[in-house]
């Protein structure tokens, strides 16, 4: 089979070491991919959002299966575009792909079905939204209603800090269209959970679950980011939780899309807040989390690319989705500076015995002694430098939580790269609930 999967981070590394596991994958192309993914597939200058491009590439090549991974070309109709040429995808069409394409959407698809989250209220106006705010309870959150590169939420402690946030989404438009319509909400406490799941839109099939490391610092200081690290399973996400998880928001969710006319298949993303009152949705995404994937897929015992077509083809009740035991832990490495500016172009090191729980996110390649290469380029027997604010990602596995965690310090040490940083507390929280649950035992 000639395989392509969109995008260019370490979630598609990660999906594409694992779609090389079954030998039907004969040929592996990302688009764009990265200088590190150009040592597991062939890399080609289309970028995820050139829809365009993607599809004459697509019949070009007579690509056979398609994976597409960021929200994006999901919520332009990229799987839209490549099923009207004949390619089967897994990912949701763009009707489906407004689940995280629209945060407006995804409150009233919670309403109209009764699925827990948070109370809300939507503004288009400015002017309503401030007014609103002078007798709202804080702190209080402000959610962009469209994309936003994961930047589109403000938590606001105070009244004013809710106010600045309304502002710069609605006036001054710093997320452009998608901060045309607001929605301003209740604020929520307690642990995080990210449930990614399978999904044909009739069954519904959970991973393992995961703890994502938003801040940029240790001890969750810090500016958000796209993910510091992540260790999974999360321990807060007992088997009471994930009962009542599946009663009350997986299936109610995949209900409600299919009753809406807009049936997902793909991976559908549950960010979850297990609150005093049990869980609510926080967020839904409509693809694989990142980095969540870099700790779901390694501890996947079945095989991606035959549940991928389960999915793709409505049978997924009848393919088994098993998760070995044990944990896995990834630690991001960045650039000093990420996520506000940093400099990059800095030769990294990637000693050979730990390449394979490497998984590269924003690095490309350039020719020993020469300007970068365009990754994929057929000659490039060069060297990784550093690209991008988050650099790549290093994991474990292990029989326990702690196992994971240390061992995947230990590679993440023996990375070297300029300007590197990188969390030295991914995990800590996780293995502090697992200690007191041992405790009150
Ligand atoms: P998101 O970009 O939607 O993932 O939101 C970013 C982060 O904001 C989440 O991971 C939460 O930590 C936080 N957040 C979002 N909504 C709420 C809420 N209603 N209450 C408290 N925290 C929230
Ligand atoms: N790690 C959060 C996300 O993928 O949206």
């Amino acid at each position: 089979m000639r395989i392509m999967v969109i995008g260019g981070g370490g979630r598609e590394h990660a999906i594409i070491r694992k779609i090389r596991e079954n030998p039907a994958a004969e040929t592996v192309y990302a688009l764009p991919g990265n200088g590190g993914i150009a040592a597991d597939a062939e890399c080609v200058a289309i970028g995820a959002k050139d829809i365009e491009g993607i599809v004459r590439f697509a019949k070009e090549k007579q690509i056979d299966y398609a994976v597409v991974a960021p929200d994006d070309p999901l919520v332009l109709g990229c799987v839209n575009a490549l099923e009207a040429i004949g390619v089967p995808c897994f990912g949701p069409r763009k009707e489906a792909a407004i689940i995280e394409g629209s945060k407006v959407f995804a409150k009233g698809l919670m309403k109209k079905y009764g699925i827990p989250t948070a109370e809300y209220e939507v503004f288009e106006e400015a002017e309503a939204a401030l007014r609103y705010l002078e007798t709202a309870p804080v702190p209080t959150v402000i959610k962009a209603d469209g994309l936003a590169l994961g930047k589109g939420v403000t938590v606001a402690m105070t009244r004013e800090e809710a106010a600045a946030a309304v502002r710069e989404a609605m006036e001054d438009r710093k997320f452009g269209e998608s901060g045309s319509r607001i929605v301003i909400e209740e604020f929520l406490e307690g642990p995080e959970v990210s449930v990614l799941s399978f999904t044909d839109g009739e069954t519904i099939v959970p991973m393992v679950s995961s703890m994502d490391h938003k801040r940029a610092l240790d001890g969750d200081r810090g500016p958000n980011t796209g993910g510091m690290g992540t260790i999974a399973p999360n321990p807060f996400y007992t088997e009471g939780v994930a009962r009542e998880c599946m009663e009350r928001i997986f299936l109610p969710t995949i209900r409600a899309m299919k009753a809406e006319g807009r049936e997902f298949r793909g991976c559908l993303y549950f960010g979850l807040m297990i609150t005093r009152e049990g869980p609510k949705v926080i967020e839904y995404n409509c693809r694989f989390g990142d980095p969540e994937t870099q700790v779901v897929l390694p501890l996947m015992e079945s095989d991606l690319l035959d549940v991928m077509r389960a999915v793709t083809e409505g049978r997924l009740k009848d393919c088994p989705v098993r998760f070995r035991k044990g944990a896995c832990c990834c630690v991001v490495e960045a650039s000093e500076g990420y996520p506000g500016t940093y400099r990059k172009g800095f030769e990294i090191r990637i000693p050979e015995e730990i390449r394979e729980h490497v998984y590269v996110a924003g690095a490309e390649l350039k020719a020993d002694g020469g300007e970068a290469k365009d990754a994929g380029d057929e000659t490039a027997g060069g060297h990784l430098v550093t690209s991008g604010g988050r650099v790549l990602g290093v994991t474990a596995t292990g029989r326990t939580l702690k196992e994971a965690v240390r061992l995947a310090y230990e590679r993440a040490e023996k990375v070297t790269f300029g300007n590197r940083f990188y969390r030295k507390d991914i995990g800590r929280a996780a293995l502090e609930a697992v200690a007191l649950a041992e405790v009150k035992r």
